[in-house]
């Protein structure tokens, strides 16, 4: 690429901090919009990216949760990101998932600001909340240090147009840069199959500018952008560096993190995916013949080891990561916790039948089971049990496994 197509980008800006500091609800003052209030459970279980223009130009920003089970989630948006903000509640102070996204950002080596939120409270005490940031070694400027800081109320509005101005501030001093014409590449932040619309990635160009009709390769997938929309669900058709999308034409969800680029050629985009296809179809046989080898030599060691087996279908991809990575860690002396199949989408009539043959748990978060699943079910006595909040899941598993020990 010429040097002459390269150009002045957006910053990508995260939004880190522990649950329930004000993430989304500092993101909805910025954007005038309610997201918040309507997330079930209060808390937030999927990365969001959203771009909002402001007087010195636009900002994209990735909204990640704060509770514990989403490390991988927090580690991605610290990675797809130029800038942390790390969000820090005046009335609460540094907590495990403070620390956390310190580390987050410190790996990926991006720069943190921080914003002291929750400012409008009677119980807000900053001075407390700077100096226990300080043994993380993040020390504000207000201390001495060279971390940029904003006290702010996502309720009231006071001090975002000071942060919004530090994060311009920031972006300039980094001299962020993209070509704007070429191949567009990214990354997939998130991923999901719609009744009626097929697989929607939303992803981030980082290069380039991706149009409608363009043929992307993400992951183990390729497909023409039959589509493309904001945020907002507005038609768009094209997006540019820093800029995020959600794209239809994929033929099934690519996970989040993996990488997307647009290709020429699709003889070679076919070649990639398959290739990419059959590794990912190894590696899954690889691990089922471990844990098979694992789960026969734990139970020649010991007769009273029992096994939940549970069969989990998500909405997104990132949530399914989030899940699995939580189920893995419930496993116990006595009873082990086996996810024998998973995946994106509705739970289906093979879900069901494969559930009455193993005896596992069959558990939907925010999807349903279709008709043809739902009369299976009916018929074989398997029970569904749904869920819209990841501890509601993970609470109702915990109970499964004391209850096999009784
Ligand atoms: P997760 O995504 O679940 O980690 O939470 P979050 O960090 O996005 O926090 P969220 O925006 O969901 O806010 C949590 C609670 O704090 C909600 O009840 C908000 O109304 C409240 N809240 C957020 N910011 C402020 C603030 O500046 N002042 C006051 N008083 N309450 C706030
Ligand atoms: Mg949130
Ligand atoms: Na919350």
């Amino acid at each position: 690429e010429r040097s002459s197509n390269v150009q002045t980008r957006p910053p990508v800006v995260t939004i880190m901090g522990h649950v329930d500091h004000g993430k989304t609800s500092l993101l909805d003052k910025i954007r005038e919009t309610k997201v918040a209030p309507g997330e079930a459970g209060g808390i937030t279980q999927h990365i969001g990216a959203y771009h909002v223009k402001t007087e010195r130009g636009v900002i994209t920003f990735l909204d990640t949760p704060g509770h514990a089970a989403f490390t991988a989630m927090r580690s991605r948006g610290a990675q797809a990101t130029d800038i942390v903000i790390l969000v820090v509640a005046a009335d609460d102070g540094m907590m495990p998932q403070t620390e956390e996204a310190i580390d987050h950002a410190r790996a990926s080596g991006t720069p943190i600001i921080v914003a002291i939120n929750k400012m409008d409270k009677s119980t807000a005490d900053p001075d407390r909340v700077l100096n226990e940031l300080t043994t993380k070694e993040v020390v504000t400027e207000e201390w001495g240090g060279d971390v940029p800081l904003a006290k702010i109320s996502a309720k009231t509005g006071e001090g975002i147009d000071e942060l919004l101005e530090l994060v311009n501030l920031q972006a300039e001093l980094m001299e962020l840069e993209a070509p704007t014409e070429g191949a567009a590449q990214g990354v997939v932040i998130e991923s999901r199959l719609e009744k009626g619309r097929g697989a929607v990635a939303s992803v981030l160009v980082k290069k380039g500018t991706l149009n409608q009709g363009d043929l992307v390769l993400a992951g183990e997938f390729y497909g023409k952008v039959r589509a493309m929309t904001d945020e907002t669900g507005q038609r768009v058709k094209s997006a540019g560096p820093s800029i995020p999308v959600e794209i239809l034409g994929l033929p099934d969800t690519p996970a989040a993190g993996s990488e997307f680029l647009v290709v020429s050629d699709e003889k070679k985009a076919r070649e990639v995916a398959e290739f990419r296809a059959n590794r990912e179809r190894e590696q899954l046989l690889e691990r089922q013949n471990k844990m098979r080898l694992e789960s026969m030599f734990e139970q020649m060691g010991q007769d009273d080891l029992s096994f939940l087996n549970i069969i989990l279908k998500t909405d997104v991809r990132g949530t399914l990561e989030a899940l699995l990575a939580a189920l893995n860690e419930l496993s116990t002396d006595e009873v082990k916790v086996k996810v024998i199949s998973s995946g994106v989408g509705p739970i289906a009539e093979s879900d069901v039948t494969l559930a009455e043959s193993s005896e596992a748990v069959l558990l939907g978060f925010n999807v349903r089971a279709d008709n043809a699943a739902k009369r299976k079910a009916d018929e074989a006595g398997i029970d569904i049990r749904y869920y819209s909040v990841i501890y509601g899941l993970i609470d109702d598993v915990k109970a499964a496994m004391s209850g096999m020990l009784s």
